[in-house]
């Protein structure tokens, strides 16, 4: 085990740790953002430059700081290793520059966004961008490509995180869609038109951490945040059947995987779970989801509502008692 420091506060981690996990594993502030890297895809990470952190010591043996702002996501921890994350002037600038360079090609068109509210970048921007962009040259454009039934690409608003990609080829049995061409002329494409169609296709939609990828059965349904996160299950025998439903009144709209507090999915799920099972007698409905206070879908106070619901009943009616009820 090495000790390391990280933005003050010390923590305890494997040897071969990256500063990212490190950070993780305190929470909170301390965790710098990642837009490409995501625990459960191997390979990913060092494309986006988001998470840039400074090393101020670079272990107890060698105490020299790091010349340069490293990318959290793949750098390892030294014992002794000091770290500075939203503590340092200077990372905090970095960031705001490599949002800037994210949003270069990146359309607005939040308003009909179905990712809105939901967007990793939206709530990057929101947290470090500029509110004035200084690009004044053309932004890039694509050819439309359809790839499916499920999923709509919109490229103009792919970072090139990769993730998808690494989706498509480490949890599907045949990858069709990857990044082709190089520099500024790199896009997400299936080259010969092809659909991307496989049981777990469907993850790529909630990898993709702005909405490039989204889910053609839930397009223009609803603005996210209007709509009540529910956790659910049910038996299927191709993954674990453990998903979130977002839900108007009685009404599934949208099937997802459960994200954790660092945006990525606990368990893939399967098409069949996401697209096929819309209906409430499809799933056991275990209660509604925490969302974090930071995402605008908790303006919704729905977990609050629903909590308020069932207190306002005979507490011998939900809780069997009146002392676990007032607990
Ligand atoms: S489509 Fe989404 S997941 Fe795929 S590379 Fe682009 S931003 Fe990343
Ligand atoms: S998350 Fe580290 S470079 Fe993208």
């Amino acid at each position: 085990m090495v000790k390391v420091t990280i933005d003050g506060i010390e923590v305890e981690v494997e040897e071969n740790t990256t500063i990212l996990n490190a950070a993780r594993r305190i929470g909170g502030d301390v965790v710098p953002p990642a837009m490409c890297y995501y625990s459960k895809l191997k390979g990913s990470g060092g494309k986006c430059r988001t998470c840039l952190v400074k090393v101020s010591q670079g272990s107890a043996k060698d105490p020299r700081p790091m010349p340069k702002l490293v990318a959290s996501c793949s750098t390892m921890v030294q014992d002794g290793m000091v770290i500075l994350n939203s503590t340092s002037p200077e990372v905090v600038d970095a960031r705001k520059s490599v949002v800037e360079f994210l949003l270069i090609n990146h359309p607005l068109d939040c308003p009909v966004c179905d990712q809105a509210g939901e967007c990793d970048l939206q709530n990057l921007t929101y947290a470090h961008g500029l509110s004035k962009s200084r690009y004044e040259e053309e932004r890039r454009t694509f050819e439309k490509i359809d790839i499916g039934e499920h999923i709509q690409l919109h490229m103009t608003r792919c970072i090139l995180c990769y993730r998808c990609v690494y989706t498509a080829d480490q949890i599907t049995d045949k990858r069709v869609h990857g990044v082709l061409n190089r520099g500024d002329a790199s896009e997400i494409g299936t080259y010969i038109k092809n659909v991307i169609e496989n049981d777990f296709s469907g993850n790529v939609i909630d990898v993709c951490p702005v909405g490039a990828l989204t889910d053609k059965t839930f397009r223009f349904k609803q603005r996210v945040w209007f709509s009540k996160p529910m956790d659910a299950h049910r038996n299927c025998s191709k993954c674990s059947g453990k998903v979130a439903l977002w839900m108007k009144g009685n009404d599934i709209l949208r099937v997802t995987g459960r994200k954790n507090s660092f945006g990525e999915v606990e368990e893939f799920i399967c098409n069949e779970c996401r697209f096929e099972k819309k209906k409430t007698e499809d799933w056991t409905i275990e209660g509604p989801r925490h969302i974090s206070n930071h995402s605008v879908i908790s303006q919704n106070h729905y977990e609050n509502t629903f909590k308020a619901k069932l207190a306002s009943r005979q507490p011998k009616e939900i809780y069997g008692n009146k002392d676990s009820a007032e607990k």
